[in-house]
């Protein structure tokens, strides 16, 4: 039998303490079936450890102990400490920040420093939900004279929180911040592929008070683990984050269970439209910063970038330049801003876009290779030459690849920008105010950056339209997820007709 704990080493921390069981009513377990899986380190391809694997038994125990903690303690838990309790876990987020960073950058393979960043903004959410705890009220409305109403905002219960592999911990703190502060509990799984910085994170939750069974994480596979929870009888919500083929799955799982609420944050395809009247050097490293900040593994990426035939020739230039000066590689050096995808698939995938996009006649600008023979390094890759109807410029890659292509006027624009099934970001670069208000305007987008790109913040609803999603995390927004309306009518009248 694996152990429950092992003793791991990062460059960055040497020996440290990691967990491997599943974190169930604030205790470490092994699963039912006995099962464990491999955790890769992506920068070199060796196995770094197993971890238990939750199968669908484990499901139904987590959201057992997590029903008796939503119908026990936990409702008589004030509002105010419930906010006390996201604090305390945002400051030992905080406290944690060394060893949570390397573990990311270990198991996820993305820079240190970005590592860091990611739990500075883990650490903020979950302090900024803290702080709602207390803030969420209902209304008085006024009907008639004889009748009193009020409405309550109600936490929905057991929520099952499904997150991918390219923010481990910045998604745990979305999932758990919101649902929490609202008064609901929480059956988190991770992604497969990164499950190590989540159960550091685990580690933190008693300590921050947390009665047992009001946050679970477990790791575990989607089709055995995330299948359970999207189709189990006894969770109240499922929110998840990840591609829009298994976003499908869950909505019909739960449309077949029991008709579970659900949000879902999912793919991209957004556009980055740069016009002739903007600051070019500003705009060349938003646009760099757009598409390859965490390898290209995000989902509002600026993977489609569009630039005013004016100013395109002198912009492909300097974007060229300024992609062969990312540093790519060990994610524990010092300057290195792209490290390795984040999977042997996730690598296979991208490059095999690469070859379809060559196929279908794209001109590769720079980049298109494989770096090294270990670790699934990409380099930082152009195409030009591009037609709307190519996969490249159609399909999310979700890897170190744009497309750069013309356009003329600002109508078309905004047609080329909005032709796409996603909706999740867009951007527009510019000087002039009235262009950047009116595309933003005419932009079917949740999020429309301007003159930046990528600069999420935990105050700030964040969320698809069209077919990138359902529902908003983040910002005031969120809470709505997680609250029902209750409303409840008292007659003061006396008897009907009376
Ligand atoms: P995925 O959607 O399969 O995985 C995301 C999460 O969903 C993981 O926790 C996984 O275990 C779980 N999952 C998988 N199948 C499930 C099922 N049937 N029921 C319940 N949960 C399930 O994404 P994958 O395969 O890792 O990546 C494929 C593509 O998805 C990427 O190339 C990218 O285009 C997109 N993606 C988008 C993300 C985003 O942030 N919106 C994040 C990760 C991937
Ligand atoms: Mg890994």
């Amino acid at each position: 039998m694996a152990d429950l704990h092992i003793k791991l080493k990062t460059p960055h921390t040497g020996e440290y303490d990691q967990p491997t069981g599943l974190f169930i009513n604030n205790e470490w377990v092994r699963g039912v079936d006995g099962k464990t899986f491999e955790v890769v380190n992506p920068s070199d391809e060796t196995i770094i450890c197993s971890v238990h694997e939750a199968t669908e038994k484990d499901v139904d125990i987590a959201v057992s102990a997590a029903r008796k903690a939503f119908n026990g303690p936990w409702r008589k838990v004030a509002p105010n400490d419930r906010g006390r309790m996201l604090t305390k876990l945002a400051d030992l987020f905080e406290e944690n920040v060394e060893v949570l960073a390397a573990v990311e950058a270990l198991d996820n393979g993305k820079a240190l420093a970005m590592a860091k960043g990611d739990v500075a903004a883990a650490a903020g959410c979950l302090r900024y939900y803290g702080g709602w705890a207390d803030k969420i009220e209902g209304k008085v409305v006024d009907t008639s004279h004889d009748t009193f109403n009020y409405t309550k905002k109600e936490p929905i219960g057991v929520c099952g929180q499904i997150i991918p592999w390219n923010f481990p911990l910045l998604m745990w703190s979305w999932k758990i911040g919101p649902a929490i502060a609202a008064g609901n509990v929480v059956l988190i799984k991770t992604a497969e592929q990164t499950p190590l910085s989540g159960l550091v994170a685990a580690t933190l939750v008693a300590k921050a008070g947390f009665p047992p069974g009001v946050i679970n994480v477990i790791s575990g596979f989607g089709k055995v683990a995330g299948a359970a929870i999207s189709s189990h009888m006894d969770i109240d919500k499922v929110a998840f984050t990840g591609s829009t083929v298994v976003g499908r799955q869950i909505m019909k799982a739960a449309a077949g269970s029991n008709l579970k609420k659900v949000t879902l944050e999912l793919g991209g395809k957004s556009p980055n439209i740069v016009f002739e009247d903007a600051d070019i050097d500003n705009a060349i490293s938003w646009v760099n910063f757009g598409i390859y900040f965490n390898h290209g593994q995000c989902c509002c990426a600026g993977s489609r970038v569009y630039v005013q035939e004016s100013i395109y020739d002198k912009f492909i230039q300097k974007f060229k330049e300024r992609a062969e000066k990312n540093a790519v590689g060990d994610p524990f050096h010092g300057d290195t801003f792209q490290g390795p995808q984040v999977s042997q698939l996730q690598f296979d995938r991208i490059m095999s876009y690469i070859e379809e996009g060559k196929k279908e006649g794209a001109k590769v600008e720079t980049g298109g290779k494989r770096i090294g023979t270990k670790g699934y390094f990409i380099e930082p890759t152009i195409f030009s030459n591009v037609t709307e109807d190519m996969k490249i410029v159609q399909e999310e890659i979700f890897g170190p690849v744009c497309t750069i292509s013309k356009f003329k006027t600002q109508e078309e624009a905004i047609s080329i920008g909005n032709n796409t099934t996603y909706g999740l970001a867009a951007a527009v670069h510019t000087t002039n105010l009235n262009t950047a208000i009116e595309v933003s305007n005419e932009l079917r987008a949740g999020t429309v950056w301007v003159n930046t790109y990528n600069t999420l913040h935990w105050q700030l609803p964040f969320g698809g339209y069209k077919e990138s999603g359902i529902g908003r995390e983040l910002g005031e927004a969120a809470l709505d997820n997680y609250t029902q309306v209750k409303t409840v009518s008292i007659r003061l009248g006396g008897a009907l007709f009376g």
